[in-house]
């Protein structure tokens, strides 16, 4: 997607409002540190004032500068580097014409096989979201069909959305499958199973909405893990369902043994060496129990399991889930829910129908928005920004990507077929673990979580 004007070339002087961050990570970075001025100074070997100027923002912060604090202080470059904000306005639109001229054609066994299209993406989220027209036609449904050109699978997590006669191949642990698919269709698939999508008509639009995320696998997660390496990340990670693997693990964390838990919650030896071995299931006032003697929450000692069959889970089109919102008497949307796993409870994948030409009530949520328009009807988008409304009509192929928190307001703008939209949610970084702690903190703890600007002592 082509950027805005307002987006600053890499190696160029950062923007104000990256500046302005980069100067409150500054100084919060010292305060981490223990660090004043005059200590930081000493430490990045500046002249008398100018750390003040760095984080007030009167002086830009440099990359030489971040090297330097890198190479000083036990810090990662990327601890001081902020992230570019390009959605100022709370919502960033893809009209339909700028991603036709992102279109390439991929080749695959040597002949083209799909044509790729972005869609609108942002810094502020892991989306990575294509259009992708199917150039490849089969006759069958059959997964060993040589036509077909598998991948090897990818990291990102993919929900994929279908129009059209298109066949969806997957693979799990050496297993093929075949799907085929049709409009309304989605899958929600696991990291690193390979898979293939082809035709099986060139009489009429097969495509898929392809839109992969990385949520929380990416960024500091995955840093954190490489450096760690691969025998760390086998240790640290749980099965699915796993509830005896986390009460294990909180009992290693408070070098506690199943002796200490089972005299503080009450339990016997036996069941708590059972419950932590995963060889029974704790019951509800087990749970109520274990957690008091761990000081935990209960939410941290139940795994979540994913649904997954072979890696993936399909909902066809015919057999979701649909109701009306915000309630049946007053609808301004019908809601179809798409594919989505237990595995990631804050990612929803829905199908809105817009059903009046009046703004509805805004589809407000904590999550990251990423909206398609399906169909062959426009659709309105109003939304409020620090204290300014904004709308924009977005045609059919148009996609937007909006912030955790937006008012977001869809209307039919014209009569005759609702519009329908795609919309993908996701979480980002913030977990929930992040937003209890957001708030839990003091009076002002919030403003200068978000913008540190004062030395802490
Ligand atoms: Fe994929």
């Amino acid at each position: 997607m082509p950027d805005t004007a307002s987006d600053t070339a890499p190696g160029s002087a950062l923007g104000d409002d990256l500046q302005a961050r980069a100067a409150a990570l500054l100084r919060s970075t010292a305060n981490d540190l223990k660090r004043n001025d005059r200590d930081a100074e000493a430490d990045l070997s500046l002249a008398p004032g100018a750390f003040a100027e760095y984080t007030s923002g009167r002086r830009p912060v440099t990359w030489e500068l971040i090297e330097r604090a890198a190479r000083v202080w036990p810090v990662n470059e990327r601890d001081l580097l902020p992230v570019r904000d390009d959605a100022p306005t709370g919502v960033r639109v893809c009209r339909a014409k700028e991603s036709a001229a992102t279109s390439r054609v991929i080749e695959r066994g040597g002949g083209p096989y799909y044509e790729y299209r972005d869609t609108a993406m942002s810094r502020l989220s892991s989306y990575r979201p294509e259009w992708i027209r199917m150039l490849r036609t089969v006759d069958d449904d059959e997964p060993g069909n040589p036509a077909v050109e598998w991948n090897k699978g990818h990291l990102l997590y993919q929900f994929t959305y279908f129009v059209g006669p298109v066949n969806y191949y997957h693979e799990w642990e050496g297993v093929r499958h075949c799907v085929p698919m049709t409009t309304g269709d989605s899958v929600w698939g696991l990291p690193f199973g390979p898979h293939s999508f082809a035709a099986r008509s060139d009489a009429e639009p097969a495509y898929i909405l392809a839109l992969t995320y990385g949520g929380d696998l990416t960024g500091d997660a995955q840093r954190e893990i490489a450096a760690l390496g691969t025998d760390a990340a086998g240790d640290l990670a749980l099965p699915s369902g796993a509830d005896g693997a986390l009460l294990a693990s909180f009992l290693r964390a408070r070098a506690m043994s199943e002796g200490e838990l089972a005299r503080r919650s009450g339990l016997s030896p036996d069941r708590v060496h059972t419950l932590c071995t995963g060889a029974g299931r704790a019951e509800w006032s087990e749970l109520a129990a274990l957690a008091p003697a761990l000081g935990v929450p209960v939410r941290e000692l139940l795994a979540p399991s994913t649904r997954a069959r072979d890696g993936v889970r399909v909902r066809k089109g015919a057999d979701v889930r649909r109701w009306t919102y915000p309630d049946a008497r007053r609808p301004s949307y019908r809601i179809a829910e798409l594919a989505g796993d237990p595995l990631h409870p804050h990612t929803s994948a829905l199908e809105v129908e817009v059903l009046t030409g009046e703004e509805g009530p805004p589809l407000t949520t904590h999550q990251h928005q990423y909206a398609y328009v399906l169909g062959d009807a426009p659709v309105t988008a109003s939304w409020t920004r620090d204290g300014r409304s904004h709308s924009e009509r977005l045609e059919p192929g148009d996609s937007a990507y909006a912030v955790p928190g937006v008012p977001l307001s869809l209307a039919a703008p014209e009569g005759g077929a609702a519009p329908r939209l795609l919309l993908l949610r996701i979480r980002g970084a913030v977990t929930p673990d992040v937003r209890f702690a957001l708030g839990a903190m003091a009076a002002d703890g919030i403003d200068r979580y978000v913008a540190e600007d004062r030395l802490w002592y």
